[in-house]
């Protein structure tokens, strides 16, 4: 009798949760590198994807604290604020950069919670660590592109205020349609602001600052907190922001901007 071909075994399956390679987290239990793909969204982005070196430090509170405090904007669900920030007043901020100024702003305000985004690996770490030693509970992070987790994942009316502090300025003109305070992102971010909430910009980059000035001004659904117009003196609750203080120092003036999100319906 001749021999039957021996059929290959089924491999195994797989228990263990395996990420496409893109998606890994570079600490076990840390935020993970673009969490919802979004380099292959047909879309300019506001941000330039960096791998930067995290410290041990930073890199530790990353793994302990991720998992408690930080979420990746995977754009699959939507978040309900109210839980997470336990019925607090929520502001987003944008790009926290290393997050010195929002910790201090959540220390001096634990009244409102302060929903923080970036995708910089560093500051995300470097933010865990000043909630932790600060005792702050009011701070949570998040990981990715702000306008995934703006269009994906915040309810109507989710934010009490939104704040963008020194965006990356983009000052080649070929470049400024990353610039991120445009008009579809103010009609985007409105959508998810309550009326009257603040939206609060500052930037040390002029003709970005006249550019802000001018598409807030023209769009619909935001009307300047100052009367007569024009920027707002700095507001005292504004910690310095470690961009600022390098725009400063290369002599740069800082503006910023404080407008309000009109009622539905005008
Ligand atoms: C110029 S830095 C300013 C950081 C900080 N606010 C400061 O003043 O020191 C701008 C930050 O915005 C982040 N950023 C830009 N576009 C973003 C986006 N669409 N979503 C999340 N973060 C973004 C960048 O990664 C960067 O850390």
């Amino acid at each position: 009798m001749s021999e039957q071909p021996q059929t290959p075994e089924p491999p195994a399956p797989r228990t263990e949760k395996v990420l496409p390679r893109d998606k890994a987290p570079r600490f076990p239990g840390g935020p993970a590198a673009d969490p919802a793909g979004s380099h292959h969204e047909r879309r300019i982005r506001s941000f330039q994807p960096r791998r930067s070196r995290v410290t041990t430090g930073q890199g530790e509170y990353l793994e302990r604290l991720w998992p408690v405090w930080g979420f990746d904007i995977d754009g699959l669900r939507e978040i309900d604020l109210v839980e997470m920030f336990e019925g607090l007043p929520v502001v987003l901020e944008i790009g926290f950069g290393m997050g010195e100024a929002t910790a201090q702003m959540a220390a001096d305000d634990p009244g409102t919670g302060i929903l923080a985004v970036d995708v910089h690996t560093p500051g995300q770490g470097n933010l865990l660590g000043l909630a932790e030693r600060g005792g702050l509970n009011n701070v949570r992070v998040a990981n990715g592109d702000a306008i995934i987790l703006l269009r994906e994942m915040l309810r109507p009316d989710a934010l009490d205020g939104l704040r963008v502090y020194f965006p990356d300025p983009w000052p080649k003109k070929r470049h400024h349609k990353r610039r991120l305070i445009q008009p579809e992102f103010l009609s985007l971010a409105a959508t998810r602001m309550k009326p009257g909430a603040v939206l609060h910009c500052a930037t040390d980059w002029e003709d970005y600052a006249e550019q802000m000035l001018e598409v807030l001004d023209a769009h619909p659904d935001f009307e300047n907190t100052v009367d007569g117009g024009g920027y707002a003196p700095r507001p005292a609750f504004r910690p310095l922001t470690r961009f600022e203080g390098q725009g400063l120092d290369k002599g740069h003036v800082v503006h910023d901007l404080l407008f309000r999100r009109v009622g539905h319906g005008g």
